[in-house]
Order: C-alpha cells, then structure tokens, then sequence
C-alpha cells in the first residue's frame, strides 16, 4: 500500500521539523510494509514574497486527490499574520471542510512543564475543537473610526449543523477512550450562543447514553484542567474555547514544542491536514534547535488517520522512549541536541 501525501514544510522551523518528522515516518512506513509517496509544495511566506500569493490560484484542486496534508508552519516576519493565514491555513480547511480540530495532549516523559510531576496517565486528554465557525467570523465592522462614539462590532456564527457535528464527533471519540465528554460553555456570560450549544449538547448526549457527560464553564475548566486533569477525557469547545484551552493544555504538559494537531474532515471527503500546534518561530528558526517532537506526532496522528495504527503507536512510543532516557534533548527540553539529532534518535528508536 502507497499513500500519497502532500508536504508543505512551509515557513521558519516548519522546515526543519518536518524533515526529521518526514526521517520518522518513512522508517516506520518501511518497518509497517507500507509507503508513504511525498509530493512537496513550497508554498509559503517565502512564495508570496516572490510571486505575491501564498499558493497558486488552483492550489486546493492541486491537494484535493492526496491522502493526506502534512503541513509544517507559516507566517515570518515581513509578511502579515492574516496574508498567511487567509492565504494557506484557513482556505485549505475551509475547502476540504476540516471541521475538526483534534488537539490530542499526553503528559511526555523529559518535560520541564508545570504538571511533570504527575503520572502519564493522570493527564491523557484530546480537545475537540470546533475548526469552522463559532467566534472566528469575518461578520461585524469598525464603526466611527477615530470619533468619542466609535465601536466594534464582532460576531459570532453557531450553526445547528456546525454544533450538532462537532459534539457527535466527540461523543464518538468517547466511546473509544474512557467514555467521558466536558463540553467548554460560558452560558453565563454569552447569552445567545453557548445556551444554544448547551442544548444541543444535552440533545446529543441522550443519544449517547454510555457516554457520561458534563458541562464546565471555560473559565473553570482552565482551572481543573491544571489542579485536577485527572477528571478529563475529550473535551469538546468552540473555535476560540478550543483554541485557548489547547494552548494552555500545550503549555501544562510540556510546551508547544510536543503538541499536535489534526484538521480533519471525518466523512473522509476532502484530505485532512496535519501539523503541530506551533508556529514559525521565527527567533529561533534556522537555528537547527527546533524540537521535532510536535510534527512527530503529527505524523502519528496522520498514520492514525490513514488507519495505519500500529505505525501511529510505534512512533508513540519511539517518541516516549527516546524522551524517558533524556539522552537526546533540543533546547526546550533542557537538552543541547539539535533538530536532527532529536529526529534521528527517534527514527533510531523504532528499529
Ligand atoms: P510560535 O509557535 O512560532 O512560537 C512561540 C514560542 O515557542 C517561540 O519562542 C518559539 O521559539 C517557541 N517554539 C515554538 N515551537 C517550538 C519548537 N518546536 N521547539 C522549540 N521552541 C518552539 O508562535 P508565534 O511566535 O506566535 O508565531 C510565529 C509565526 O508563526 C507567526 O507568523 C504566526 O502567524 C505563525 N503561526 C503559524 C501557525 C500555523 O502555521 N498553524 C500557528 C501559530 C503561529
Ligand atoms: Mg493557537
């Protein structure tokens, strides 16, 4: 079996991760009895420097036919946050309907982080967060620019179908892990959109009677997701819910350099894209200190999604091992190995 993907390293340290991520993947692939084919794109800050656009006009039709997106990061200096954004990241999701962001989070072995105390296993959690809608629309206007009565006005977009497909994939999600959902809701405060979503939750979870579900204010659940992250499975939220509480998820089990994420499509019409929670990092790109970690298991999660699980797990646990021993370790972990010392271990750990 060959799968075709499409790289797109990207900016900065999405360079340098995804070689050593890509070094991991093909010697699990070879160790599995499968192929992965790489077609790489360079579409980047870099390109739109030089040709004024981020990808060509025709770069969706380009990926539509690939089993998967593995994709680095963008956005460098000189070039605007949103122009890389709107011009990459959130067309690509938008068009194959990458509704999905799965952000798994595992307390690693060699981390420095604020919980590293704790057992892996009292700290095992996925966020589903929703990738398509909710708080992060384009609906609203500046008003008054420059005038005592000037106003902003910013909108937020919740769909029956937005929110009914987001908390079923979490419910499903359950049912494979320990059978527990928290839904992200502030109905206090937001008093249109998060009393819809609670309801439409709660109409969910009746049909998942096997499930136990709570609900926590997202103020709250920051808390316990500190002081008691025992208590958490899969935690479903809305785009910006979701997009903070993975952050500080990130931060608590070890930091950016660790955590990955999945855009996926689940009725597998479109390719799902993946890639690690961090950005560019332009201060220390071309440093050759990047962790690798992050796009690693990235790469997992796309061996996962290709229904390569064995793959996935190995990487897993190359990745765990090379960590417990602490021998080969970047910068943020403590260490003074290099991006592809760290790549090359974990390749290494797998045979
Ligand atoms: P960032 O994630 O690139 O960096 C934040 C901090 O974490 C930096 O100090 C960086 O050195 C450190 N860091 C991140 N990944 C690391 C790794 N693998 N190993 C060691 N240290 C690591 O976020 P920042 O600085 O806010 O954004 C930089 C650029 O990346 C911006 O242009 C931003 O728009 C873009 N970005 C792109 C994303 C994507 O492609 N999905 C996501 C987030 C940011
Ligand atoms: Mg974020």
């Amino acid at each position: 079996m060959n799968y075709r993907i499409a790289a797109i390293p990207g900016d900065g340290i999405g360079v340098d991760v995804s070689v050593e991520a890509r070094k991991v993947l093909d010697r699990a692939a070879e160790l599995n009895g499968f192929g992965l084919e790489w077609t790489e794109f360079d579409w980047s800050c870099e390109r739109y420097t030089s040709t004024g656009t981020m990808m060509p006009a025709d770069g969706v039709e380009q990926l539509a036919a690939f089993d998967g997106i593995f994709l680095g990061a963008v956005g460098f200096p000189g070039v605007p946050d949103h122009v890389s954004l709107w011009g990459l990241l959130i067309p690509l999701r938008r068009a194959f309907a990458q509704y999905v962001n799965l952000r798994p989070v595992r307390l690693l072995p060699g981390t420095t982080s604020a919980l590293a105390g704790r057992s892996a296993d009292e700290l095992e959690m996925v966020i589903v967060r929703e990738n398509s809608e909710g708080e992060y629309s384009q609906l609203g206007g500046r008003h008054n620019a420059g005038r005592p009565d000037e106003f902003v006005l910013q909108e937020s977009v919740f769909t029956r179908v937005g929110v009914e497909r987001i908390i079923r994939y979490a419910f499903d999600l359950a049912r494979t892990r320990t059978g527990r959902v928290c839904s992200a809701t502030k109905s206090n405060g937001l008093i249109h959109s998060m009393p819809f979503w609670d309801e439409v939750f709660a109409e969910i979870a009746a049909e998942y009677p096997d499930v136990h579900s709570e609900q926590c204010h997202v103020d709250a659940l920051a808390a316990r997701m500190v002081q008691q992250p025992d208590r958490l499975d899969v935690v479903v939220a809305s785009n910006l819910f979701g997009d903070i509480l993975s952050d500080l998820a990130a931060a608590v089990t070890g930091g950016l350099g660790m955590a990955p994420s999945g855009n996926i499509n689940p009725p597998g019409e479109f390719p799902s894209m993946f890639e690690a929670v961090h950005g560019s990092a332009p201060d220390i790109a071309g440093q050759g200190i990047a962790n690798p970690v992050a796009q690693v298991l990235a790469g997992a999660m796309m061996l996962d999604h290709l229904g390569e699980t064995a793959a996935a797990n190995a990487v897993r646990a190359a990745v765990e091992r090379v960590l417990a021993e602490g021998r080969v370790a970047t910068p943020d972990l403590g260490g003074k190995s290099t991006t592809a010392e760290l790549g090359t271990a974990i390749a290494d750990a797998l045979s």
